[in-house]
């Protein structure tokens, strides 16, 4: 299957703005601790490819608060949101997809986005070199964590065997390819323990962003048996605990960051 092909297949699967808002806090955290890592001087321009729903914006206009700042995303359903929820004067969105964006910025940011574009190491290159300033990205690093490799083997079993494992690099693979002459890179990774409340808490998080494939690709017939033995796996895996006197999941969830910065 060719990247473009795959890629579409991928996005086949649309993405449901209010469901990955469920967890926004925790899905935004690692941006503000990449964001962190990025020079915050001389910034005037920013672009976010993989902007999401505009959960990405306040961490944003916290750590460049006079900057202009861009989001493109490939989903209508997430620029749609992304509009409707901010206000912020100097922000603006457009949908796109990251593989035919040409532009340029001081700063050029993507959070989760890139585990969705395959091949994506081959393009870090042409997005350092459009940041006059800084480019820094984080991906997921959790495809061979329960929930993924429950919901690979029990997709499998549903007979859903065409739904591509998400690929990322590690730190080290990431900063040898950035790492070029006149650049300056960091490379990290990070386990987070999520603390989640409610029932099924990790199907909830799961099928907001990476099982959407599957579950996209199931049946109307099949899809509430998967659900249920899926939710059944995932219980077993993630037993619930007691936190703060209150039942809880712990979910932790790898996470591996890039900085990119010229000079
Ligand atoms: C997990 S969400 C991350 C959203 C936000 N950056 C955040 O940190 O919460 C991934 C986003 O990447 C977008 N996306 C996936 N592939 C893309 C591509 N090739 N070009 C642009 N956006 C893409 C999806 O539409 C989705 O909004």
């Amino acid at each position: 299957m060719s990247g473009r092909a795959d890629r579409q297949g991928q996005q086949a699967a649309r993405w449901d703005p209010r469901k990955y808002l469920e967890f926004a806090s925790e899905r935004t955290r690692p941006f503000v601790d990449l964001l962190a890592r990025v020079p915050d001087d001389a910034v005037h321009t920013v672009v976010d490819l993989g902007c999401g729903p505009g959960n990405d914006v306040p961490p944003l206009r916290h750590r460049f608060p006079d900057a202009l700042i861009r989001g493109v995303d490939s989903s209508p359903e997430m620029i749609e949101r992304a509009w409707a929820t901010t206000e912020a004067p100097g922000v603006t969105f457009e949908v796109g997809d990251l593989l035919d964006w040409q532009g340029s910025a001081d700063v050029v940011v993507s959070n989760a986005t890139l585990q969705w574009v395959p091949g994506h190491r081959a393009v870090l290159p042409r997005l350092a070199e459009a940041a006059t300033r800084a480019f820094a990205f984080q991906v997921p690093g959790n495809f061979n964590a329960p929930s993924h490799v429950l919901l690979r083997e029990i997709g499998a079993d549903f007979g859903i065997t065409a739904v591509r494992p998400l690929e990322v690099g590690t730190a080290a693979e990431y900063v040898e390819t950035l790492g070029r002459p006149g650049w300056h890179v960091d490379g990290w990774e990070t386990t987070y323990l999520h603390v989640l409340r409610g029932p099924d808490p990790v199907f909830d998080w799961v099928s907001g962003t990476g099982a959407r494939p599957v579950l996209a690709a199931l049946s109307d017939a099949d899809r509430p048996a998967f659900v249920e033995r899926y939710k059944a796996a995932l219980r077993e895996a993630y037993p619930e605990c007691e936190i703060g006197g209150r039942p809880a999941t712990l979910l932790p969830f790898r996470r591996i960051f890039a900085v990119a910065v010229r000079g």
